[in-house]
């Protein structure tokens, strides 16, 4: 007779079989090292909850790598994919094209107020920004200015692992192994709020970084194709968040020195911040937007750059070699649109970024007594990401966290030593008090270890 949980079962095959993502596989293996990861299968989802295969349930604090917005197996977006199952899979995006893709093409562009009027389409968030790059260094080779060939990037950056994604990705456990196969690009200082000296406000901290930015641009430019920001938050890197004044001086400074400005709203967008687009709060528009993640409400694989007419117009040419020769075999895969079309419905019909203003105020509420902890530093709060870093010299804290956090019934895995929640726009008032007290109960518990 197998004694062997329906968990143990899954844990087994998936460890025999399943090479996990950002993973040392090794640390699903040992359950007594202090490295031990435990990996949990999951048998369902529903709402903000993940169910396991012996019925433990977790309340997705982090909106599964930061992808769901409405909850697990939402009703109305599948009711849209089972629609378009019906319908539509997938039909190649080249010489082809169906409803979906048209429909959300023209839904983000008017979302950028009809600026940024081209959408092209990919999967996941570094093809975007493979694609951004990509688009930005060819519109320079198409417009006589070959010699602009360089890429600008935050201190502690993320845009994605893929080898063109790297050269911008500024996080050095993700990047140094693959060090020789990775194009240079010029790092400037992240405007992160935290770094503030004595008495300065968040926006000094901004325009002290964006002085340093004018220095390098102002030595540079003829070189520099474009600058990538993870507007308002670098997530990645561990939640730094800064003030919009970063992003309006840098948008003046991009368009003095003749420098794309590319907007990586890949975790950002679609409302984690409380607008729309992040760049939104600064009231600017960039060159590139790039998305992904939430914007097919979790569901499948889908990510979107965006540009202007006048991006698109130095490829628009009788000669091939100057059009964007880039593809992936699923661009613009119609469930993927449907996905994010039904998602963009939700925000509409529901006022999701309104009613969002209440549910971050009862997450602060939620979190704010951990600021009297006596390890807790810089808690601090943008729209629906909220997050704090913990003073311990402990290596093993965020492993430790996580595992606590999953006993306490919640999916929350830190970043380093800095803690955040990320949830769905669906959780209601137990769930953030649930959340709450996990995050508590899990920062106790990991730091008496
Ligand atoms: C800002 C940002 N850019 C790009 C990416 C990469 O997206 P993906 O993991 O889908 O390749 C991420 C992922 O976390 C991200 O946070």
């Amino acid at each position: 007779m197998n004694t062997q949980s329906a968990n143990q079962d899954w844990l087994a095959r998936s460890q025999a079989a399943v090479w996990h993502p950002c993973t040392q596989m090794r640390h699903h293996a040992d359950a007594g090292s202090p490295a031990h990861l435990p990996l949990v299968p999951i048998a369902r989802g529903s709402g903000a909850w993940l169910y396991d295969f012996d019925g433990k349930r977790y309340l997705d604090g982090i909106s599964s790598w930061w992808t769901n917005l409405f909850g697990h197996a939402n009703p109305r977006i599948n009711a849209a994919l089972k629609e378009q199952l019906e319908t539509l899979e997938h039909v190649m995006l080249a010489g082809f094209t169906h409803q979906p893709v048209v429909e959300l093409s023209e839904r983000l562009s008017a979302l950028t107020g009809g600026v940024l009027g081209h959408a092209f389409y990919a999967s996941d968030g570094a093809s975007a920004t493979e694609i951004a790059l990509k688009m930005s260094f060819h519109y320079w080779q198409n417009s006589g200015r070959p010699e602009k060939t360089g890429f600008l990037c935050l201190a502690g950056s993320y845009h994605g692992e893929t080898v063109g994604a790297l050269a911008v990705t500024d996080v050095a456990i993700f990047k140094d192994a693959y060090a020789p196969l990775i194009r240079a690009a010029a790092t400037v200082p992240s405007p992160d709020a935290r770094q503030a000296r004595d008495g300065e406000t968040p926006t000094e901290v901004a325009r002290r970084a964006a002085a340093a930015l004018e220095a390098h641009l102002a030595q540079h430019h003829a070189t520099i194709a474009a600058l990538i920001v993870e507007p308002l938050i670098q997530c990645a890197s561990g939640m730094a968040m800064y003030d919009p004044e970063y992003l309006r001086l840098a948008r003046s400074l991009c368009d003095r020195y003749d420098v794309h400005l590319i907007c990586d709203e890949i975790a950002v967008g679609c409302g984690r911040t409380g607008t729309f687009f992040a760049h939104d709060q600064a009231d600017i528009r960039p060159d590139f937007i790039c998305l992904s993640k939430g914007i097919s409400g979790g569901y499948l694989p889908l990510s979107i750059v965006l540009t202007t007419d006048a991006v698109y117009g130095a490829f628009y040419d009788d000669a091939t070699a100057r059009g964007f020769l880039h593809s992936h075999s699923y661009t613009g895969n119609a469930l993927a649109c449907r996905a994010a079309l039904a998602t963009l419905d939700i925000f509409r019909e529901d006022d999701v970024l309104k009613q969002n203003i209440d549910r971050a105020q009862k997450l602060w509420n939620a979190l704010a007594p951990l600021a009297e902890h006596p390890q807790v530093t810089h808690l601090r709060q943008r729209g629906m990401i909220i997050a704090f870093d913990v003073k311990s010299g402990d290596p093993a804290f965020s492993r430790r966290f996580y595992r606590s956090a999953l006993a306490n019934e919640a999916l929350i895995r830190p970043i380093g030593n800095t803690v955040y929640l990320m949830p769905p726009y669906i959780v209601g008032d137990e769930e953030i008090a649930h959340l709450g007290q996990a995050t508590a109960n899990a920062l106790n518990e990991a730091l008496v270890q």
